[in-house]
């Protein structure tokens, strides 16, 4: 079972987490959604993806093309399967992490099926992000691996 650690990223933040998760794994590579057909998800991976939230709500750049091909190519995604972590800042109220929100739904709409908890960093917390990243990809992953036995 091969690893992609999916980030969407404005400013940075969810790449050095999906780093940080690559490296505490020992395992992975992280990936640019920038940089992702949509066409090469497949269902041999398992896909942790981390997003963070722009504009008032808004996907963040690198995520922005990918969810444009997502929603053009419309590619059946039955058996891909997903986990996802969105990164915030809840002084945005309503706003508050819409990006991994936006992501998850259309990722879902596809027919991927997601696994783990919802994770979410605040960045109004004093919540360490590597260290919340990190645990909820733990966790996510052990996850997928009971349901897989
Ligand atoms: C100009 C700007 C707009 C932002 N808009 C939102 C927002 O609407 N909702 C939210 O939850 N966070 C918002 N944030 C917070 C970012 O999502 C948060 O800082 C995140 O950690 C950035 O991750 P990144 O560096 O991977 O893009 C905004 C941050 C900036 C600088």
């Amino acid at each position: 079972m091969s690893i992609d650690v999916l980030y969407g990223t404005e400013s940075g933040n969810a790449e050095m987490a999906a780093e940080e998760i690559v490296a505490a794994l020992g395992d992975g590579r992280a990936v640019d959604l920038q940089d992702l057909d949509p066409d090469d998800l497949t269902s041999s991976a398992v896909y942790l993806v981390l997003c963070s939230t722009y504009g008032d709500g808004e996907l963040p750049a690198s995520a922005q093309p990918f969810v444009d091909a997502l929603q053009a190519k419309r590619p059946d995604l039955t058996g891909v399967r997903y986990a996802i972590f969105g990164l915030g800042d809840s002084s945005y109220a309503e706003s508050y992490s819409l990006g991994g929100n936006q992501l998850a739904e259309c990722l879902d709409a596809q027919g991927a099926a997601r696994f783990g908890d919802f994770g979410r960093h605040d960045a109004s917390s004093s919540d360490d992000l590597v260290a919340s990243a990190v645990a909820w990809a733990e966790t996510a992953l052990a996850d997928v691996a009971t349901a897989a036995a």
